[in-house]
């Protein structure tokens, strides 16, 4: 009990470590040898939330020409239940060490099988409950287990101790966690590495037939501080503050860009995940404010990849506002590519005018631009005074994509802190501003677009004031400073 609780506190931190590389130690009983693979046939079986790693699972037993088994939970998990909300029903949970939930249909002849290959995404840094269930009800011994996962930025490894103590008999090999916009490629090289692919499957080379038309001379989008908007790449002028409307929700929502639209706040940000696409187009259609005067970001969240067509029609009734300002997609995940082609078809079709990415940094943007027709016109992810992305931002800009921050303010649980840092304090009451201005201003002069959320009158006004002042260049310095490298969610 004590570790899964330790394990929840401790995820964001893994995250913000294990972001970009994979930590290679094995638990001690676990072989790293390939040769140890045991020959004999296959079963790819996982557990997945939101479709990223049935994806890789798929791709592995297609490549493998052997069975899937889906894990699946008898009381299925809506989006609501998989929210990033401590309450929600699978982060509560995962808090529970003895929890495990019944587990729908079942393998009929597990004896066949000699390699089980066992996915499943990282929850509150370890498996999901139901994986515990499908390992405690069959009989490993002698088999050999090889797990995978995926997650936001967590390792694999504080997963395997209590699967393993389930397994006692059971043979684990060191897994693999992939990003989750791994390519089927990398899926057959993890396989090969195994063993389990013979040489005639050897990678083949991506095809990347879309050629982009971005250029060397792209020059970072500038901001009009007068008019208070960048134009983008896709010839549409954006405003560069905005609300976001994370964690609103029902009428707190609606009141929310309600107050923002009497406001002159003209920008808004919302996504499919969030929950709140209709109250936010509700809010819009009642306000009075000319449709083409506002700006409306929605996402695709990587379990609608699959079916982008269908997501980002249901995206366009919901909000029910005539057509879509910009569309993002919400993470890197399995399929984001074709997702991101039927956008492209959606901005053809005029049902979508610009198309966007968030939580994609250099390596996933030097990755898949390649593979697209259109460029984004805009990146949006975790930037904040203790969280700053300056190798990231220079290089999203320099190819003419606008930059834009989410938890500006640093975050739930993190803002008291950051609005009492004493360096911005002190800069604060120099120009007789918030904090939250200073800071808000700060993301403005570095070329970053803010949408901070906020249900509250006072705040929401106070955010949209941030033209009145300008911070000087040792002021801008002394907050770059401030850089943690401190992340402050999981994706
Ligand atoms: C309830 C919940 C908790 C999560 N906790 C973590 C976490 O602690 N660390 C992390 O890196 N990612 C976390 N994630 C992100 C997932 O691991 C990641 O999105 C994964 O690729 C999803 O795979 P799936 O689509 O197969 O469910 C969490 C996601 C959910 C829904």
């Amino acid at each position: 009990m004590l570790r899964r609780l330790f394990a929840l506190a401790g995820s964001l931190l893994l995250a913000a470590l294990c972001s970009t590389s994979q930590a290679a130690t094995a638990t001690p009983d676990t072989s790293t040898a390939s040769s140890e693979m045991a020959e004999g046939k296959v079963l790819v079986a996982y557990f997945s939330g939101t479709g990223i790693t049935a994806g890789i699972a798929k791709d592995m037993a297609d490549l493998l020409q052997t069975d899937l088994f889906r894990i699946s939970n008898v009381q299925p998990y809506s989006v609501a239940d998989m929210a990033y909300d401590e309450k929600a029903r699978a982060n509560q949970e995962q808090k529970q060490a003895d929890f495990r939930p019944q587990m729908v249909g079942n393998v009929s002849n597990m004896e066949q099988y000699d390699t089980v290959l066992l996915g499943y995404p990282i929850w509150a840094g370890l498996a999901p409950c139901v994986v515990l269930t499908f390992l405690e009800r069959y009989d490993f011994a002698g088999k050999t287990i090889v797990p995978f996962c995926t997650s936001g930025g967590s390792p694999l490894e504080p997963s395997i101790p209590e699967l393993q103590a389930l397994t006692p008999q059971a043979h684990w090999l060191v897994g693999k966690r992939f990003e989750s916009h791994a390519s089927r490629d990398d899926v057959r090289a993890w396989l090969q590495q195994l063993n389990l692919l013979g040489a005639h499957t050897s990678a083949a080379v991506l095809d990347q037939t879309a050629a982009l038309t971005q250029s060397d001379q792209a020059k970072a989008p500038v901001f009009n501080f007068e008019q208070h908007s960048v134009m983008l790449n896709s010839g549409y002028e954006m405003p560069i503050n905005g609300i976001g409307t994370y964690s609103l929700l029902g009428d707190t929502c609606y009141d929310a860009i309600t107050t923002a639209l009497k406001t002159g706040v003209r920008l808004i940000d919302t996504a499919y995940m969030y929950r709140n696409e209709e109250e936010v187009g509700r809010a819009i259609r009642d306000s009075g404010v000319p449709r083409e005067e506002i700006f409306v970001i929605t996402k695709l969240y990587p379990n609608q990849f699959f079916q982008p067509e269908e997501a980002i029609e249901q995206a366009l009734k919901k909000l029910n506002i005539g057509y879509i300002d910009m569309m993002l997609l919400h993470h890197p995940g399995h399929d984001d590519v074709k997702a991101y082609k039927a956008v492209e078809k959606a901005v053809a079709a005029g049902k979508v005018r610009s198309i966007g990415l968030s939580n994609w940094y250099v390596e996933e943007l030097e990755e898949f631009l390649p593979q697209v027709s259109i460029m984004p016109a805009l990146v949006q992810n975790e930037i904040h005074p203790y969280y700053q992305e300056n190798n990231v931002i220079p290089f999203i800009q320099q190819q003419g994509i606008v930059v834009q921050g989410w938890y500006p303010l640093g975050g739930r649980g993190h803002t008291q802190s950051l609005l009492n840092d004493p360096v911005i304090t002190k800069i604060a009451q120099a120009h007789g501003k918030s904090a939250a201005q200073v800071i808000l201003r700060w993301n403005l002069q570095k070329g970053v677009v803010v949408i901070p959320g906020s249900s509250n009158p006072a705040h929401i006004k106070e955010n949209t004031e941030l033209y009145d002042f300008e911070l000087t260049a040792e002021e801008m310095a002394q907050i770059n400073a401030l850089d943690r490298n401190e992340k402050h969610d999981w994706y």
